[in-house]
């Protein structure tokens, strides 16, 4: 059975999805370890509610960004973690770390990548831009992290519309729906060795 970490800073709304469908059975993994660079997260209490052992990894408090990661890795290393997925994770993540999980790194971002994607691109500031932009539709994008921002292999994408009313926090709640079944879904896909990777390409294996 797949190990999964997941890293968060907020409120674990994401997380919480990834536990409901490991319950049900839908994800055949287990969340083994929940990391945050949030000591204040929500997602935490979730993690806690679960029995699912949190920690907390603070840049502030380590020399270093290599430095926090070298302990992440060995926290993850304990648990024999196959993948880790991003749910609402607000830290940057140093090379060496994205190397060592090639392809095994999963992030959700809440627009349709390539478009309001990248450096700066994040919470409330994603649906602004899309509203001021004109966009008629938005959604969620689930994909592999490079060594870029957003920029890794697109898993999978749901579209939402957007309502001439709309305002930020509206489409963010549309969006964020959306995350919440395309992620587990992305999720479970990994755990039964059904995402095949060719470069850019990401294709799902039938069943
Ligand atoms: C969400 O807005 C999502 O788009 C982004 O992180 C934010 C918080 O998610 N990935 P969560 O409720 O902490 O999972």
């Amino acid at each position: 059975m797949k190990k999964i970490a997941v890293f968060v800073s907020g409120g674990g709304s994401n997380l919480q999805a990834l536990i409901d469908n490991t319950i049900a059975g839908e994800i055949k993994g287990k969340i083994c370890v929940v990391i945050s660079s949030n000591k204040e997260a929500y997602a935490l209490q979730r993690a806690q509610k679960y029995g699912i052992p949190a920690y907390i990894f603070n840049s502030k408090e380590h020399a270093s960004i290599d430095d926090m990661y070298c302990k992440i890795n060995d926290t993850l290393a304990e648990c024999g973690v196959d993948l880790v997925v991003l749910a609402g994770y607000m830290s940057i993540i140093p090379q060496h770390f994205i190397e060592k999980y090639c392809n095994r790194i999963i992030n959700v971002h809440p627009s349709l990548i390539p478009s309001f994607c990248g450096r700066g691109f994040y919470g409330d500031r994603v649906h602004s831009a899309v509203i001021e932009y004109g966009c008629k539709v938005s959604g969620a994008t689930v994909h592999f992290v490079d060594s870029g921002v957003d920029s890794g292999a697109i898993i999978m994408q749901k579209v939402v519309d957007v309502a001439y009313n709309d305002t930020p926090q509206t489409l963010a709640a549309k969006v964020l729906k959306v995350e919440h079944e395309i992620l587990p879904q992305c999720v479970a896909l990994f755990c039964e060795d059904r995402l095949r990777i060719d470069g850019r390409k990401v294709t799902i294996n039938p069943l």
